[in-house]
């Protein structure tokens, strides 16, 4: 007697990018072909587009689950590519995406339909997606793990309940497929997690997962400098060159400072700014000569001025509080910006550069 299978009723193509560990689906109807990747990764596209060209994928959507600071999305190109929309949170305020999601949106591929479920607290524009028994997690939820949540708005609170009252409320047999893995794991499920996540799972109190997140003590992702500000318009449309790579340092920022005719207060005919994201003491007690202080959570306030310069370089004392103060700038809409992000002004002092105070 012949074997025969039926159609499965949803094809799930998961693909890995080695770089940065990232995972890309590509969610197919069998029936009708339409089709949805999530993830997508800039340095794989054509792997992806071979893929969804020799599979026969009429592409309709590509779904970021949030704004990545590990890679650049493939999403405008792909949609450029194959005309399918994009879609996002709308609390992620991305630019030129085509459907604004918000919590409990459905994008349906044919008979299907995909759930947006907001999930803040890696980011605050996180999302996961489900479809019939599949969760698609982005990095809120980890296999035996969970997205970070010391930068690009992180909150370990929202991603405690976001994990905990949201995920862990879904059936359990329900399949996890997360937006990373570094240990080559693929796939685990709510039960699971549930049970065995050392983070958020055997019943972790919210103290136990914020004291657990406070002492995690990453190193911030190596490109997320060149990833977030494209990310910011889906991967297209931006001035690599605008952005700094990891290896600026304060002795790039001391070139700068010789080069330029760097002004002492914020003036629109200047074309570059140094600015210094520290408190008005650290500032106080010695600065980069001509910085401008515009401490760190207030930079908003500065938004037009800074759109002025061709270029702004943001120092602070570690690194931590100008890249996420470049982030937060990026998200609002300049290109224009450069931060030293692995070290500060404890360097400055180190190197025998020239203090103002
Ligand atoms: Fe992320």
């Amino acid at each position: 007697m012949p074997i025969t299978s039926p159609l499965p009723s949803l094809s799930v193509k998961q693909m890995f990018d080695r770089d940065s560990c990232t995972y890309t689906y590509l969610l197919i109807d069998p029936k009708t072909h339409e089709g949805v990747i999530i993830d997508a990764v800039k340095e794989q596209l054509e792997r992806d587009l071979l893929c969804i060209e020799e599979l026969g994928v009429e592409l309709l959507y590509c779904i970021e689950t949030h704004v990545h600071a590990d890679h650049i999305t493939s999403a405008g190109s792909i949609r450029q590519k194959t005309g399918a929309q994009i879609a996002y949170n709308q609390l992620a305020a991305i630019k030129s995406i085509d459907v604004e999601l918000k919590d409990g949106d459905e994008l349906t591929i044919g008979e299907h339909k995909i759930k947006a479920i907001s999930t803040p607290g890696h980011t605050h524009g996180c999302m996961s997606f489900y479809v019939e028994g599949i969760v698609f997690t982005g990095d809120c939820l980890l296999i035996r793990g969970c997205g970070r949540t010391d930068f690009q708005q992180g909150d370990s609170e929202d991603l405690y309940h976001s994990i905990t009252q949201k995920l862990f409320s879904l059936p359990d047999v329900t399949l996890v497929y997360p937006g990373h893995d570094y240990n080559g794991k693929t796939c685990s499920t709510i039960a699971e997690e549930r049970q065995w996540n050392p983070r958020a799972g055997q019943g972790k109190s919210l103290a136990d997962f914020m004291q657990i997140m406070q002492n995690l003590n990453l190193a911030l992702p190596k490109k997320i400098n060149e990833a977030v500000p494209p990310n910011t318009n889906c991967g297209i449309n931006f001035r690599p060159d605008a952005y700094i790579h990891e290896e600026f340092s304060m002795q790039s920022l001391h070139t700068v400072w010789q080069q330029q005719e760097v002004q002492e207060t914020l003036k629109p005919s200047s074309n570059t700014l140094i600015v210094d994201n520290r408190s008005e003491e650290e500032y106080s007690a010695g600065h980069v000569p001509s910085s401008q202080n515009i401490p760190f959570g207030t930079e908003s306030l500065h938004l037009e001025a800074l759109k002025d310069f061709d270029h702004v370089y943001l120092y602070c004392h570690s690194g931590r509080r100008a890249q996420t103060a470049l982030t937060h700038l990026s998200i609002l809409g300049l290109d224009n910006i450069t931060c030293v992000s692995h070290s500060g002004f404890p360097q400055w002092l180190e190197l025998g550069y020239p203090v103002e105070r």
